[in-house]
């Protein structure tokens, strides 16, 4: 399965819902997710993603391997998202900053 990560927080650009062909992106106040028992591993999202938060699970940095579990959990939490939409109007201040787990909004 592919993993949304930390940089998507507070950035959630919407790129990746647009090229996924089984919708599985869900989505919180200020992040989204990917449902692992949906994603067929196609890697389409990765590439669209202006804050490169996509990873394959196999491919994560350690520091985001507990994305992994974030992404399972909260999926089953927050509604489907499959259009894309306005970004945050300050999100590309957000973009690169370091470790935005203690911002994420449940
Ligand atoms: Fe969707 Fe493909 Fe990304 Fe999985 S890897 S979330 S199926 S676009
Ligand atoms: Fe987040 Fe990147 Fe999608 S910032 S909403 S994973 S395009």
């Amino acid at each position: 399965t592919f993993v949304v990560t930390d940089n998507c927080i507070k950035c959630k650009y919407t790129d990746c819902v647009a090229v996924c062909p089984v919708d599985a992106f869900f989505e919180g106040p200020n992040f989204l997710v990917i449902d692992p028992a949906i994603c067929i591993d196609c890697d389409l999202c990765v590439a669209e993603c202006p804050a490169e938060a996509i990873y394959q699970d196999t491919k994560l940095p350690p520091e985001q391997l507990k994305f992994l579990e974030l992404n399972a959990q909260l999926c089953q939490e927050w509604p489907n998202i499959i259009d894309i939409k306005p970004a945050p109007a300050d999100a590309d201040k957000w973009n690169g900053v370091d470790d935005k787990l203690a911002l994420l909004e449940r």
